[in-house]
């Protein structure tokens, strides 16, 4: 039995792929399983959006979709990081298309699909705002030029990436959308034919139908949470990450007693304190000290001491019932009660993306629960 463990429920991961369909009814979606898709585990997830009937899957970077291809999933792959030179041709047999901004990495596109005999699918990445990866708008015709003249290369798509599709303000999602349509315009009047336009992140699919185009690209919304830092914000998301241990040791302490480094807490009153084998090192931020809580018996008991590398304390002094082994809901459901990754979001200073990307990659247990037979809704 693992000290602490994460539970994946491919049931809400599915609920959550849907109602990402019925807000963007023409389009297809990329599911994005970067980062192990967001610490969920990247193979069983891809397998279940794959199922679910996603058009794409998006990655960061190549050695993400080789472990794609190796796990048997068929999907066409987006690199979004792009490519470097010697895996070029790999990439090509593997129907895996890099996300493309620098004219050098197309030429050795087109390089590598004329050593293969095969077509290099690539789309080209657009900066319209964000000022981090893609072409500067004002390149785009002349990058679009030079493709052109690259032999192999299938421009199959376009992308650009909201810089604050989350925020309630819309005018610079506007205005990204405008130079995104212009760019489309660009493309067609270089007689550069492609067939995806991509622009949304969950965001987007979530509130800009006007963005949607032929391809979305949600992440964040897959694993059932908001991207505004609001928990569901009435949209229907279900969490699909759940992080669990158990009680290790329960024990009597006096009045005045210190718990955990640096003392920081004292028992005010006779108390039973749980230690759980849960820390920082389990990716349960330390800025939790003194902050957090748990479920146990579907009670909430809070976090009292500082966070340490591999253990927790919690004040159990008003669940009386709690036992030795009883199991401790770090994040998740247990009863009626629920911690959200935007509460430990909250409390540790950040985001539910860097919770889940935390929690998930340092856990050696994950387990599936509710894989598909692979049925989809009427
Ligand atoms: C290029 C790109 N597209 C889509 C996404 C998905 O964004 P979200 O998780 O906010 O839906 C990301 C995530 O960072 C991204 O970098």
């Amino acid at each position: 039995m693992p000290l602490n463990w994460v539970e994946i429920d491919l049931a809400a991961l599915r609920n959550n792929f849907y109602l990402a369909g019925r807000l963007a009814p023409g389009s297809r979606i990329i599911g994005v399983v970067k980062s192990d898709a967001y610490g969920h585990g990247m193979v069983p997830v891809a397998r279940e959006l794959e199922k679910c009937g996603a058009g794409f899957l998006a990655v960061g970077k190549f050695h993400e979709a080789l472990d794609l291809r190796q796990n048997g999933i068929e999907l066409p792959v987006l690199v979004l990081l792009g490519i470097e030179p010697e895996d070029a041709e790999e990439a090509i047999r593997l129907g895996i298309r890099p996300a493309i901004f620098r004219l050098d990495h197309a030429k050795m596109m087109s390089e590598a699909a004329r050593n293969l005999n095969m077509p290099a699918r690539v789309h080209v990445k657009l900066d319209t705002g964000m000022g981090r990866l893609g072409v500067p708008c004002g390149n785009l015709a002349a990058f679009a030029e030079q493709i052109k003249l690259m032999p192999g290369v299938v421009v199959e798509g376009i992308l650009s990436h909201f810089a604050e599709a989350d925020e309630a303000d819309r005018t610079f999602c506007d205005f990204q959308i405008e130079r995104f349509t212009e760019a489309i315009e660009t493309l067609s009047r270089q007689g550069l034919p492609f067939s995806y336009a991509h622009i949304s992140n969950s965001a987007g699919v979530i509130g800009l139908p006007r963005a949607h185009y032929h391809l979305v690209r949600p992440g964040i919304m897959l694993y059932g949470s908001h991207p505004s830092g609001g928990e569901g914000d009435g949209v229907g998301l279900q969490p699909v990450m759940s992080f669990k241990s158990r009680i290790m040791q329960l024990k009597e302490v006096a009045p005045g007693h210190p718990i955990g480094y640096g003392r920081t807490f004292t028992t005010q009153r006779q108390s039973r304190i749980a230690t759980v084998p849960v820390g920082y090192d389990d990716g349960y931020f330390r800025a939790l000290s003194n902050k957090g809580r748990a479920l146990v018996r579907g009670k909430s008991a809070p976090l009292v001491g500082r966070v340490s590398m591999n253990l927790i304390t919690l004040d159990m002094t008003d669940i009386p019932d709690a036992r030795e082994d009883d199991e401790v809901v770090l994040l998740g459901r247990q009863g009626d009660e629920r911690i959200a990754a935007e509460e430990i979001a909250g409390l540790g200073g950040t985001i539910s993306y860097e919770v889940y990307c935390a929690i998930g990659k340092q856990q050696r247990f994950k387990f599936f629960l509710n894989a598909s037979g692979g049925e989809r809704p009427a």
